[in-house]
């Protein structure tokens, strides 16, 4: 085995323990995304994703415990929704916002980034954090905690494009 695939199955190994604050899956840049745990956070706090075909509002979620959201979408994601895939194409992004119960205040991100052709929860690096420090946050390739959820979706993703 190649010396970087054991190095990935010990980082695969340590995330599954739950939530860490600096891990890296080692699937690099992909649509300009750093997909290390510390690229996504930065990217998501500075809002990188606000020009991207959003929802249009913030709205209840459909998951338990959760509050209000607003779901973001890619341009690769969009096209690929559009066109109804069946799995959709790496690079596809898509970014929820995570609101307080007034629908104003930002608490968090969640993420969902594809990171290899083809089916299965291992094509997907997910991602979930909170403000204002983002320390204890959600990260890895197949998340165990996020998986289950999504796999009703159609390939991991559950919302519909506005
Ligand atoms: C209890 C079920 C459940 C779990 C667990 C869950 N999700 Fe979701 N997720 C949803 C639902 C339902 C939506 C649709 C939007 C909404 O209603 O909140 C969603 C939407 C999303 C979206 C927007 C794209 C899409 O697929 O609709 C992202 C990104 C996301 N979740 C990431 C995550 C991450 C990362 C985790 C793990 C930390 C996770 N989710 C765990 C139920 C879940």
């Amino acid at each position: 085995m190649h010396p970087r695939s054991l190095i990935l199955l010990a980082v695969l190994a340590a995330s599954a323990c739950g939530p860490s604050s600096t891990v890296d899956e080692g699937t690099g840049v992909i649509q300009e995304l750093d997909t290390s745990e510390a690229g996504i956070t930065a990217f998501v706090r500075e809002g990188r994703y606000k020009d991207w075909l959003a929802e249009p509002g913030v709205h209840e979620t459909r998951a338990p415990h959760g509050s209000k959201v607003r779901v973001y979408f890619n341009d690769t994601a969009v096209q690929s929704l559009r066109a109804g895939n069946a799995t959709h194409p790496v690079g596809s992004i898509l970014v929820k916002e995570l609101y307080e119960s007034d629908g104003k205040t930002l608490r968090g991100h969640a993420l969902d980034v594809k990171i290899a052709e083809g089916t299965g929860k291992d094509t997907w690096l997910f991602y979930e954090g909170f403000g204002p420090e983002y320390a204890s946050n959600y990260y890895g390739r197949g998340h165990s905690t996020c998986h289950g959820c999504h796999a009703s979706g159609r390939d991991y993703v559950t919302t519909a494009l506005p």
